[in-house]
């Protein structure tokens, strides 16, 4: 899909179909001259009521001359007031959506020129490009039959009306264009199948990225992993044929760095629990246990992209968890990289194994802090359903800011609590500690393993099992992978510049 932002009047614009949105409250500068343009018809449709501005409310309209456009389509976006990033990025994917039933390639989408000093246009415009992009994305490659009947928008056009706003339109265009590509890119990771996306597959993924970007990259193989002595990564990959690969990208711009940080992500390119293995029942998603590895990738290509100054360091520990005759077994104790042994009690916990070697490996690089992302947990989505990620973490002020750029980007975060009660949890009676733990609060207990490998360093843990896909296809983002986490930790990054500007 391709974008382009442009200033003029929506009237004269030629376009099979043209894109307003409107509020509630019938706002003369938005709706005048349409209105005229469209001989009344605006008015018209307010008055009988058919068409309120209601958030989500869509109208099709076919003018009789007047404007430009071929078909014009009022998409509502509710109270102006109630207005925010999310809306918009919803609205415009709504348009997207409605631009495919309808059977058009291209649209023009105006930008809504309200003023309101928390939404400057560069921001809107980020907002409603995102929304086009994201909800445009589909997997399309494994199709082979009725090829012509896939969908795609060629292009969209973006509009503002006032001229003094391009500049700013622009500027947020691009960056949502650029985040957006690295979004649906971790998003095809993260959908394809177990059989493509092994760990060997995810390291080549890595080289080409690191290539194309200028990014450094370095692939741990099993034997450097032996004789590092990660043991709970390796534990994990004996019960599978595919060689485990521990992806190492960094990002180390030139110029002044404003901080260091690691980024780590759980590549388990296919989850059947090993010995403890799951029922079948949906088990064909846990295609998607990779999915923090493939977002901690697409971080990295943002990274490169924007040339954002930190120094950033990307781990995706990476392995299948398979049941065989060399798989390891409930009650083994294995040692990891940082020296602490573990007691093996369910092979089905085995992100926080794989995790734990990549915390320890993430604190030679002294950083100031480690995020890490990882559908870890089934009981993230028993606490927060499917609309927020779990967040927990030993530091609060990062905590606060990963909260608030999930308010900004729309991938929310919500906080559990990890106390000295949740650690006692995991103690083993044979090794240091064991991998899963007595009593409830399965995802607190997940991130106090975790916790067990973090020293003193500030660590937010994201536990993105209910976020990171969609069964249902509930959200504009439509089905699949949702590249959670991309505009997360971007977003986290790109405030923390402006705050040490
Ligand atoms: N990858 C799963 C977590 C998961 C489950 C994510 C369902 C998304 C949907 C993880 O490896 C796992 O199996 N966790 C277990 C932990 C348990 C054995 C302590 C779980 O959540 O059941
Ligand atoms: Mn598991
Ligand atoms: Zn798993």
């Amino acid at each position: 899909m391709k974008i382009s932002v442009k200033a003029g009047a929506l009237e004269q614009e030629k376009t099979e179909l043209l894109v307003v949105n409107l509020f509630e409250e019938r706002l003369p500068a938005v709706e005048n001259n349409l209105d005229k343009a469209l001989q009344g018809f605006v008015k018209k449709v307010r008055d009988k009521g058919d068409f309120k501005g209601e958030y989500k409310q869509t109208l099709l309209l076919y003018p009789q001359g007047g404007v430009g456009a071929e078909r014009v389509l009022l998409v509502g976006l509710g109270k102006t007031r109630e207005l925010d990033r999310e809306k918009l990025r919803a609205g415009s994917a709504t348009a997207v959506r409605r631009a495919k039933e309808i059977g058009v390639k291209t649209f023009t989408f105006v930008i809504p020129g309200i003023g309101r000093r928390d939404l400057p246009m560069d921001e809107k415009a980020w907002a409603v490009v995102e929304g086009a992009l994201l909800s445009g994305y589909q997997l399309t490659e494994y199709k082979t039959e009725d090829r012509d009947k896939i969908k795609e928008i060629s292009e969209v056009r973006f509009l503002v009306e006032k001229r003094q706003d391009l500049a700013a339109a622009q500027r947020g265009a691009k960056k949502a264009e650029t985040i957006s590509e690295a979004v649906n890119w971790t998003r095809t990771l993260a959908n394809y199948p177990g059989n493509k996306a092994t760990p060997t597959f995810l390291a080549q993924e890595a080289r080409k990225l690191a290539k194309e970007e200028g990014l450094s990259c370095r692939i741990l193989e099993k034997a450097e992993m032996e004789k590092l002595g990660m043991g709970t990564l390796l534990a994990v990959a004996q019960g599978s044929q595919q060689p485990p690969k521990f992806i190492i990208l960094e990002h180390k711009p030139s110029g002044r760095i404003r901080g260091t940080y690691a980024v780590v992500g759980k590549g388990i390119t296919f989850d059947s629990g090993g010995i403890s293995i799951k029922p079948s029942k949906s088990m064909e998603e846990m295609k998607y246990d990779m999915c923090g590895a493939a977002a901690t990738l697409g971080l990295a290509r943002v990274a490169a992209r924007l040339k954002l100054p930190f120094h950033l360091i990307f781990l995706a520990p990476a392995t299948e968890n398979l049941p065989s005759g060399t798989a390891v077994k409930p009650g083994d104790v294995v040692r990891s990289l940082s020296g602490k042994t573990v007691e093996i009690i369910n092979t089905d916990a085995e992100g926080r194994l794989i995790l734990a070697d990549a915390l320890a490996y993430a604190q030679r690089y002294k950083p100031d802090g480690i995020i890490d992302m990882a559908t870890l947990t089934g009981a993230v989505v028993v606490a927060l359903g499917h609309h927020a990620t779990g967040m927990l973490g030993n530091n609060d002020p990062l905590k606060r800011k990963v909260r608030r750029a999930g308010e900004e980007c729309g991938e929310k975060v919500w906080e559990l609590p990890l106390w000295k009660e949740h650690y006692e949890q995991i103690k083993s009676s044979i090794a240091d500690i064991k991998n899963v733990g007595n009593g409830g609060g399965g995802t607190i207990t997940a991130a106090a393993f975790l916790g067990k490998f973090v020293s003193d360093v500030p660590w937010v843990h994201l536990d993105i099992a209910g976020t990171a896909w969609s069964e249902t296809g509930d959200s504009w983002l439509g089905k699949g992978s949702t590249g959670v986490g991309v505009r997360l930790l971007t977003r986290f990054l790109l405030n923390e510049m402006e705050r040490k500007k």
